[in-house]
């Protein structure tokens, strides 16, 4: 099946420090690097590594062609991106000596999108597919509608979360993908614990993704909860660990698997990309994965179903 992804596309300037920069405080980076992101183009790419047949929609400034370039370069069909005279979206990321990462964006051509780019983009897919999307562009909500209303499957990554997304249509959705915190604001509750429990009644015809960071992910799908952990690597650089769950995550479902073999696959895929710097660059190739897998090189995660 088709993914189509009305998703963001960001330059990544990436600065490592030992800790993040504190209020008021004035620090020198260890190093600077230039790098293609954006949540939108590293599943795209997590999802074409898999071996997805993904198209990507937007815009783009003059400024992005590396971005272009690099989903090009990786399988992504890229005829359904359009020049814009904004700049194109790009994030100051700060990544520490655990690996971990703080994130600030500028929406720039990710906020840019119109109605009428969202409904030619629509009819292009025809009546089947997947639409997937993430809290980084404009009119997130109008496409929801728009793609549920022509029988498309929607898969919505909440991420980053905003007051914007409670607003969406999240109802209409195929499948929710959050982690820990967006699933608890979506759901309305203070622990890790309620929040299948209260998203699964709240939007019953969803499937919801729930990733955990370190403690795994949980699925719930057609009446069951499936349950993973997480394989304990060195962490270099969690950036697109999320996006390479989505991409990889997607690929197992629209593609036969079972969803324990599914969240497996995920889990694998993120793990590895953790071990490696930047965003879409950390992405691994499905054999890769397989490869993995097979040797059981991290280990064998248990799986519960219930
Ligand atoms: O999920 C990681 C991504 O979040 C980065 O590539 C950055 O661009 C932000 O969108």
């Amino acid at each position: 099946m088709k993914i189509l992804n009305l998703g963001s596309l960001n330059i990544d300037y990436v600065y490592r420090v030992d800790k993040f920069i504190l209020p008021g405080e004035t620090k020198s980076s260890i190093s600077l690097n230039k790098n293609c992101g954006g949540k939108g183009l590293n599943q795209s790419i997590a999802a074409a590594k898999a071996g997805n047949e993904v198209y990507h929609a937007a815009y783009l400034g003059k400024d992005g062609q590396m971005l272009k370039d690099e989903m090009a370069a990786n399988g992504v069909n890229v005829d359904m991106i359009k020049e814009h005279e904004e700049t194109s979206g790009h994030a100051i990321i700060q990544v520490d000596d655990n690996g971990q990462n703080c994130i600030l964006l500028y929406g720039g051509t990710n906020q840019c999108l119109t109605k009428e780019f969202i409904d030619e983009t629509l009819d292009s897919l025809g009546n089947e597919g997947l639409v997937l999307l993430q809290n980084e562009t404009n009119l997130v909500g109008y496409i929801i509608e728009k793609a549920a209303e022509k029988g498309l499957q929607v898969a919505l990554n909440a991420a980053p979360m905003n007051d914007k997304v409670l607003s969406y249509p999240l109802d209409k959705l195929s499948w929710l993908i959050v982690n820990e915190v967006e699933g608890k604001q979506i759901a309305g509750c203070e622990s890790d614990d309620e929040i299948l429990d209260v998203l699964k009644k709240k939007y019953p015809n969803c499937k919801i993704l729930l990733t955990l960071g370190s403690k795994g992910a949980c699925c719930y799908a057609d009446g069951k909860l499936y349950t993973i952990g997480c394989h304990k690597v060195k962490a270099v650089d969690t950036t697109a660990a999320g996006d390479t769950f989505t991409g990889y995550f997607l690929y197992g479902v629209l593609n036969g698997y079972a969803i324990e073999e599914a969240l497996r696959l995920a889990t694998t895929a993120s793990a590895i990309c953790v071990g490696r710097n930047g965003a879409a660059a950390s992405v691994p190739l499905k054999s890769e994965v397989d490869e993995i897998i097979k040797n059981k090189t991290f280990g064998v995660l248990d799986i519960t179903v219930e």
